[in-house]
């Protein structure tokens, strides 16, 4: 058997006000495999997402990544192999320039000048953002910002992508060119999204999260198409998939 590219085993978190966020959470991405996650607000997403590079370091339960399991030992290393997209790009961009802030991982990575320049550039182009380079992140449009707080994820080379809501505040353009770029990548993906019509274009499974629970998994074609189940868990079948047949 192949080592999945993730593996999530019986995570549970709760937050110092005691709200159980994530209850036993287990699932296993395949390498290069897009997964959907999806769920009602405040099902628990953005939590679970947090686990998977560190930022909340699993305590009850285990994420692994490839073959390392994650502790506060292991963190530098799957930092690296795993690329977090926030929700907000301006939780990820804060240097005076677009190319500062594409090169800030590799630079703290240490790698050498023309390594950190080739990094930032190849992760710019591949975004479609490198004529952005000189400008000051915060007067991007939302959809430039996301595209390079993408940029940032790349300019690592990560295993995984993780992304938490791509498409949430983009316009309609904006949010085609992010799917299509979606489409391309090679990596593994998880992607947390109200964005059903993503999770068609991009994804081959979907993760159900509610109450913190994994309710529901399987090909996007039998979840998204699950009526009842959709609606007992705050979702709804998507319009495209009368028309459209996934993967
Ligand atoms: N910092 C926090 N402190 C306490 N509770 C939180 C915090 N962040 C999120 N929660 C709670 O944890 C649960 C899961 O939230 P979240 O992971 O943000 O869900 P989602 O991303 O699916 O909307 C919710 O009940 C939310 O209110
Ligand atoms: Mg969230």
């Amino acid at each position: 058997m192949n080592t999945p590219a993730l593996a999530v085993r019986d995570l549970s978190f709760a937050y110092p006000d005691g709200t159980e966020a994530l209850r036993r959470v287990s699932f296993q991405i395949p390498r290069g495999a897009a997964v959907a996650l999806v769920g009602a607000n405040g099902a628990g997403k953005s939590t679970l997402l947090l686990h998977l590079n560190g930022y909340l370091m699993p305590r009850h339960g285990e994420v692994s990544i490839a073959n390392t399991t994650l502790t506060p030992a292991t963190a530098s290393i799957v930092r690296r192999a795993v690329g977090m997209v926030f929700q907000d790009p301006d939780d990820q961009l804060f240097m005076p320039t677009v190319f500062e802030d594409v090169a800030f991982g590799p630079l703290h990575a240490g790698l050498p000048p023309a390594d950190v320049e080739r990094a930032a550039t190849d992760a710019l182009q591949r975004v479609g953002m490198l004529h952005l380079r000189a400008r000051p992140p915060h007067k991007l449009s939302a959809g430039e910002k996301r595209a390079v707080a993408i940029a940032t994820a790349l300019a690592m080379a990560p295993d995984v992508l993780v992304l938490d809501e791509p498409t949430s505040n983009l316009d309609p353009r904006g949010r085609r060119r992010l799917i299509d770029l979606l489409r391309s990548f090679d990596h593994s993906r998880i992607i947390a999204t109200h964005d059903l019509e993503l999770v068609v274009e991009v994804c081959t499974h979907v993760l159900v999260l509610d109450g913190g629970q994994i309710v529901a998994e399987g090909p996007v074609a039998v979840i998204l198409n699950d009526e009842p189940l959709m609606l007992a868990h705050g979702l709804e079948r998507p319009h495209i998939l009368r028309h459209h047949h996934p993967h």
